[in-house]
């Protein structure tokens, strides 16, 4: 697996599905991740945890990202899943295992919600650098996959420790690390520091992915010259535009780009939510689905009360007389 010249859908928790991960891949993504799942859910085979890293062949390289704090659960869940042990469904496969494999495990070092990391996962791993090596060091021997680490720069402003940490990480055996340019504290706002990023790739030698504040190809061109990081991963900016991977594809290959008309953007969320219907069933899925719309509407002519119908819809029926009618205006 390698980790160099990608681009990469970062993992969001409710957001990055399968379904959504195939849209982006369509759309020129190379890598995508599960959302965090925690590693004490798989090492007690725990059922719902299934749903949360559903994939199927065409959804691949794909990474499993797990969070927790204790080295043990960590390595066990890592072995686990790396090897297609985890199977609460019981699902029996002719070779026995679950598969697809996913092609990597990533580790959580960078969520900054409150109830992870008042557990002690999460950021809240950077305040420990010596738990961190543990950790890592547990999952590399556990996993038969290459391990990954998400991290923030640090805490907060007076503890920036991603440099130390992302050599801890080296020095533990992980493949990558990836870093997004802001502390636990700052949680999303003001701006992410590409400085942090900048330092951590001229402290290691294993693959650094750039990841913070992505919103356009040009972004993702300057987040690159800035922290000459090896790859580039992308959240926020992705959310109801997963056209921006063809936009930074075809910077990157220096090839023109043309954004999608709103006619070609509601074709690509039709699919993805036929692909939800398809995957999860149809009640959860236009429950999940409805904030995909939202955000790939935003900022269309006349479209917040489409927005507002559509966040009552519950089924697909509805929700394509909704978009029909919508079209028809425009
Ligand atoms: C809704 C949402 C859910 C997220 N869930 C995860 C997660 O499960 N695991 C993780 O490592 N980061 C998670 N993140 C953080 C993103 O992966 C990314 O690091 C962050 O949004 C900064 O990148 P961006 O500026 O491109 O959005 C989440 C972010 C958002 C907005």
């Amino acid at each position: 697996m390698d980790f160099k010249n990608k681009i990469i859908l970062a993992p969001m928790a409710g957001v990055t599905d399968y379904s959504f991960r195939k849209i982006a891949r369509l759309q020129g993504a190379d890598l995508c991740v599960s959302e965090m799942v925690s590693a004490k859910a798989i090492y007690y085979n725990d059922k719902k945890t299934a749903t949360l890293i559903y994939t199927k062949g065409d959804d691949t390289p794909y990474g499993i990202q797990i969070f927790g704090h204790e080295p043990e659960i960590m390595k066990s869940a890592s072995y686990l899943l790396s090897r297609g042990l985890y199977n609460p469904e019981k699902i029996d496969t002719p070779s026995g295992i679950l598969e697809p494999l996913p092609s990597y495990i990533d580790i959580n070092m960078g969520c900054p919600v409150k109830k992870i990391v008042n557990a002690g996962d999460g950021s809240a791993l950077l305040k420990n650098p010596k738990l961190c090596k543990e950790i890592i060091s547990a999952c590399v021997e556990g996993s038969c996959l290459p391990v990954t680490v998400k991290i923030r720069a640090g805490w907060d402003e007076s503890s920036i420790n991603c440099v130390e940490i992302a050599k801890i990480a080296e020095q533990s055996g992980a493949s990558a690390i990836c870093v997004h340019g802001r502390t636990r504290e700052q949680m999303y706002e003001p701006y992410a520091n590409w400085d942090y990023i900048k330092m951590v790739k001229s402290a290691v030698k294993i693959p650094v992915i750039a990841n913070g504040d992505i919103f356009t190809g040009s972004d993702a061109e300057r987040i690159l010259d800035h922290t000459g990081a090896d790859s580039l991963m992308v959240g926020r900016g992705a959310l109801g535009n997963p056209f921006i991977f063809g936009e930074i594809r075809a910077i990157f290959d220096k090839k023109p780009y043309t954004p999608p008309t709103i006619f070609e953007k509601i074709e690509v969320a039709r699919k993805q939510v036929c692909s939800m219907v398809l995957e999860k069933g149809e009640r959860v899925a236009i429950a999940e689905a409805r904030k995909h719309l939202s955000w790939y509407l935003k900022g269309e002519k006349g479209s917040a009360s489409v927005r507002n119908l559509v966040n009552q819809a519950t089924t697909l029926e509805e929700i394509n007389n909704i978009i029909d009618n919508y079209l028809e205006t425009i």
